[in-house]
Parts: structure tokens; C-alpha cells; sequence
């Protein structure tokens, strides 16, 4: 395993920060972490340390993470659910710690940290340990304490990640959830190989699909005024996009300042809905899947409130593009990947309100790259 680096070794090569060298490293990123993973039988995993009949016999699976991490498990969940037809609770570490933990005896815990060494993450996976649960861990560093501790490991292998907001980490932890989720899968008899492979190819494309994204950054650039000077705006999604709406809004918060409050977009009407007045930023992420037309509507409610729109969209939506003031497009993608790629823009996005800001993007005030304190 060649994952040879040290965090303060990384340098800019060129970049004007680390935050857009990370970007731009994800489709790299992502590559290594393909590599060699389809084989004869299914997805490799040898990290996982069990056989098909131990997974097969995982009841539930509980993800516990921080930050950008728990949008990962929350990516992670759904595609476990829809691939491997296996429970998922995805839990703040800082919650999980002090709340009623069911586990059974098949119960299997997943922890995401980039880093390895956030300390709630790292309670919780004791806690579990403690209980007599499997503990597996998607880092990025190795030797982390998150990887010592573990039954066992999956090192994402994106370089080291300096910028405090996570970009390549995130992208990569999510192909390593749908990596784990095809290999359950086809461990608990869910899918065939055949059907493997097609969703494996799927992920194959994501490299190509983000360097598609890069060339449309002019996209990201002129939707920056809509929130350059805004208090506030809401981010909208449905289904998978509802994570990607979570983790943009807090790119935006984190690096913006600018107060982005991500929602399911049908739970809009409940209430962040009395926020919309005239001019008011609304981010749809709306790509081509099978909740589009149920957010389609949550965007025309917006626009009659006069919420100025900006919209994640499938490459071809007429309608959205009707809608909108801003598109950021992205290639039509499964819509259980196409997360990995939409992501892109919102990272794009919130660099560009921050610079448009004068802000340092890669040390947001406040915020520490590893939270190693409970
Ligand atoms: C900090 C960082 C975030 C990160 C979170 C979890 O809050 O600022 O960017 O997502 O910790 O970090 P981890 O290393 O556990 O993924």
C-alpha cells in the first residue's frame, strides 16, 4: 500500500492555496482509490479482515463520524440501504457518546475520519469496541489512531489534506462507502457480480465527470454575487442531493461565513420557508433522479416568494434552467453517484464567495483542521 506522505511535507505546487489544490486533486484521488478494487469475485476488500458469511450476517451497521465525515455516512447509508439492503444509523460522534447505543450481536461499526484522530469519533469506536462490535475505519492517514484502533482499515489515499475545510477527503471517503456497500452487497446476496460491476463503472466515470466540473468553475464564478453579500441562504435537497445540499452549506459557512442552512427540500414549507423574501439566495440541488420533479416544485415555491435560485442540475434540464438564475451543470450521472461530482461545484462556490470576501481560505477563523478534545 503506498500511501508514503507527511501532512507537512504538502506544499503549494503552484496553487494559490491548499483548498484548490485539493480540488483539484480529486479525480487523482479517486483514480488510486479504484484501482484493482473490481476483481473475479466482486469488489476487493481485503481490509474489511471478514469473510462473505461475517458479512452477510451484519444486522446493522452504525456510521459515526464528524463534520464533512458524517456526510459521508450519510451518503454511505443510502447506499448501503439501496445496494445491501442492510440498517444504517449514521450518528454524530458527539451525540452517540452520551446516548442509548442497541447494538446486537451482528452489529458491524463503521467510523469516517480523515484525519484519524477526532476524538469523539475515536470514543465512540472505543465505546462500540467495548461492546463487542466490529469496528472498521475509512481514514486518510495511516497509522492514525482511528486505523491503530480498528478490526480494520481502509485508507482512502488522497495525500495529505492541509485546507481545514475537507474537499478531497470527502469525495474520496464517499467512493469508499460505495465501495464497502457493493461489497456487502454482493456479500448479503443483494446484487450479482453483473450488477457490480455496472455500478462500479459508474464510479469509474467520477474523475472524468469532476475535471468536467472544473471547466464550468465559470459557473460557480458568477453565482458568487448572489452570495457575496448575503446574511444568509438556504440549500435544498432531496434524497442522496439533500447531503450534498448539507455539506455545501457548510463549505459556505466554514469558509464564507455566510449563514448557508441546508434542508431536505420538502421539509422547506415546515418552516425555513417564513426566511424567503425578495432576493433571497436559494441553492437547489436538483440532478436528474427520481425525487427531480418533487424538488423541481420546492424551487418554483421559492421563486414565487422571490428567492433568487441557484441550481445543481443534470446536463439537458430545460426546465431547471427555465427556473434558475444560475445552473451549475453536471454530467448525467447514476443518481447514487452523482453526489460524489455535484459536490464539486459547492466546494468551487463557497472558495469563490470567501476570495470574492478577501478570506483566508484555507484557515477559516475559529476552526481547527483536527479536533483532538472531546
Ligand atoms: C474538523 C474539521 C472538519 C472535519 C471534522 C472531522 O471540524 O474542521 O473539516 O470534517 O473535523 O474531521 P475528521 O478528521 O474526523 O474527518
Amino acid at each position: 500500500l503506498d500511501v508514503d506522505w507527511d501532512a507537512s511535507a504538502a506544499t503549494l505546487g503552484g496553487y494559490s492555496d491548499f483548498m484548490s489544490k485539493e480540488i483539484a486533486e480529486q479525480p487523482e484521488a479517486i483514480e488510486r482509490l479504484l484501482k484493482g478494487r473490481l476483481g473475479e469475485h466482486g469488489i476487493e476488500m481485503d481490509e474489511l479482515d471478514m469473510t462473505d458469511e461475517d458479512l452477510a450476517r451484519i444486522d446493522r451497521i452504525y456510521i459515526v463520524a464528524c463534520g464533512t465525515s458524517y456526510h459521508v455516512g450519510l451518503i454511505a447509508k443510502t447506499m448501503i440501504e439501496h445496494w445491501a439492503k442492510v440498517f444504517v444509523s449514521v450518528e454524530y460522534a458527539s451525540e452517540f457518546n452520551y446516548s442509548d447505543v442497541l447494538v446486537t450481536d451482528h452489529t458491524l461499526c463503521v467510523i469516517v475520519t480523515q484525519s484519524g484522530e477526532t476524538a469523539d469519533t475515536l470514543s465512540a469506536a472505543r465505546r462500540l469496541k467495548g461492546m463487542g462490535c466490529k469496528v472498521f475505519a475509512i481514514t486518510n492517514v495511516l497509522g492514525s489512531s482511528a486505523a491503530r484502533e480498528s478490526d480494520g482499515t481502509l485508507y482512502i489515499q488522497a495525500g495529505p489534506e492541509v485546507a481545514v475545510a475537507s474537499t478531497k477527503a470527502y469525495t474520496a471517503q464517499m467512493v469508499a462507502g460505495a465501495l464497502l456497500a457493493l461489497r456487502l452487497a454482493l456479500a448479503c446476496g443483494q446484487m450479482t457480480r453483473a450488477e457490480v460491476e455496472k455500478v462500479f463503472r459508474e464510479l469509474e466515470k467520477v474523475p472524468d465527470a469532476i475535471r468536467e466540473v472544473f471547466r464550468r468553475s465559470w459557473q460557480d464564478k458568477q453565482a458568487v454575487p448572489l452570495f457575496r453579500d448575503a446574511q444568509s441562504a438556504l440549500y435544498l435537497g432531496r434524497g442522496t442531493s439533500s447531503t450534498t445540499a448539507y455539506e455545501g452549506a457548510l463549505k459556505m459557512k466554514e469558509i464564507a461565513y455566510v449563514h448557508a442552512e441546508a434542508y431536505p427540500a420538502g421539509e422547506m414549507k415546515h418552516g425555513p420557508i417564513a426566511l424567503i423574501q425578495p432576493g433571497f439566495p436559494v441553492l437547489a440541488v436538483v440532478p436528474a433522479d427520481h425525487v427531480h420533479d418533487k424538488t423541481v416544485s420546492n424551487i418554483m415555491e421559492s421563486k414565487a416568494r422571490g428567492a433568487r435560485i441557484v441550481a445543481v442540475a443534470t446536463d439537458g434540464d430545460e426546465q431547471v434552467a427555465n427556473l434558475a438564475d444560475h445552473v451549475l451543470w453536471v454530467p448525467q450521472m447514476d443518481e447514487y453517484v452523482v453526489p460524489i461530482v455535484a459536490v464539486v461545484h459547492l466546494q468551487m462556490l463557497a472558495r469563490y464567495v470567501a476570495l470574492a470576501k478577501g478570506l483566508d481560505v484555507d484557515k477559516p477563523r475559529n476552526l481547527a483542521k483536527s479536533v483532538t478534545v472531546e
